[in-house]
């Protein structure tokens, strides 16, 4: 049987739940041997074990540079390293007058200094296996942003940004450097809402409705795999159209409202 990622190695980081464990699943579902980081190591080995020979788990905290070392060797103990995937991250929602530099310098450090750190450690790895390809996982409010978001929009646009350097440093040596933009996806990120509740938030959107992590992971893979083998430096938004605009219930060929849950009394 023949695999979209026959042959290939590849890292996820913060791939214990959420979308970069359905990558994982979806990765060696096509034929890659994955290393699975993160710093949820229960969560974390439970997917390894459930996916099987082609994965392993390994404790990588992406703001460590000795964690990337390790994850590194553990890699290519598998074969030449031909994938990354840069997508742990953590979100924080706070007033810009309300947040510490501690705070905002947590969700820099893990989100955007992680993604630094993964594509230097790759660089050599991805030279010594004549190419690479390595997936940024910013956001669209690393495009846009929101109230509440300064930290994150800040080290999502980052990540944006250090993705066309890495493009414009790393093609000589065939590695492709892309960012993917997820909109909402449902995923333990978002806390303790039930899916239809998410949906509901996401009513507005031209697909009206979230996206299921899977639907990340279609990106994913193809970037990950030779199907992309003319994509670098680019942007690719998943979003359900959140990017596109907005509909205007008002003007012609608007679908039908969404029904409004009822005002609390
Ligand atoms: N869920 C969304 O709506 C959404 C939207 C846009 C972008 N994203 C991005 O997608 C990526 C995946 O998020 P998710 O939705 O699967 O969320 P998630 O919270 O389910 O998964 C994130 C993973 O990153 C791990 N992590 C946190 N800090 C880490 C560290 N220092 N080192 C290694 N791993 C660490 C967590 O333990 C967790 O397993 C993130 O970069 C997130 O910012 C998510």
């Amino acid at each position: 049987m023949s695999g979209r990622l026959d042959g290939k190695v590849a890292i996820i980081t913060g791939a214990a739940r959420g979308q970069g464990a359905a990558e994982a699943r979806m990765f060696a579902a096509e034929g890659a041997k994955v290393v699975l980081g993160d710093v949820l190591d229960a969560e974390g080995e439970a997917v390894a074990a459930e996916i099987g020979d082609a994965a392993r788990y390994v404790h990588l905290d992406v703001s460590s540079e000795t964690d990337w070392d390790a994850a590194i060797a553990a890699a290519e103990e598998l074969g030449p390293l031909n994938v990354l995937v840069n997508n742990a991250g953590i979100l924080r929602f706070t007033a810009i007058a309300d947040t510490t530099l501690e705070e905002y310098m947590l969700v820099i450090t893990i989100n955007q200094v992680g993604t630094f750190l993964g594509m230097r450690s790759a660089i050599e790895p991805m030279k010594r296996a004549g190419g690479g390809s390595i997936i940024n996982i910013s956001s669209i409010d690393g495009i846009g942003s929101k109230n509440g978001l300064v930290s994150y929009s800040s080290s999502k646009g980052a990540v944006r940004a250090m993705t066309k350097t890495g493009a414009l440093e790393l093609g000589q040596w065939g590695i492709r450097v892309n960012s993917v933009h997820p909109g909402g996806v449902f995923t333990p990120m978002i806390g303790e809402v039930p899916p239809e509740q998410f949906d509901m938030g996401h009513a507005q959107l031209p697909l009206a409705r979230a996206a299921r992590p899977e639907e990340i992971g279609s990106m994913v893979l193809f970037l990950a795999s030779d199907e992309a083998s003319y994509c670098t430096g680019g942007e690719f938004v998943v979003d359900g159209g959140w990017l596109a605009g907005d509909i205007n219930p008002f003007l012609p060929a608007a679908p039908p409202m969404p029904a409004m849950p009822p005002i609390p009394a």
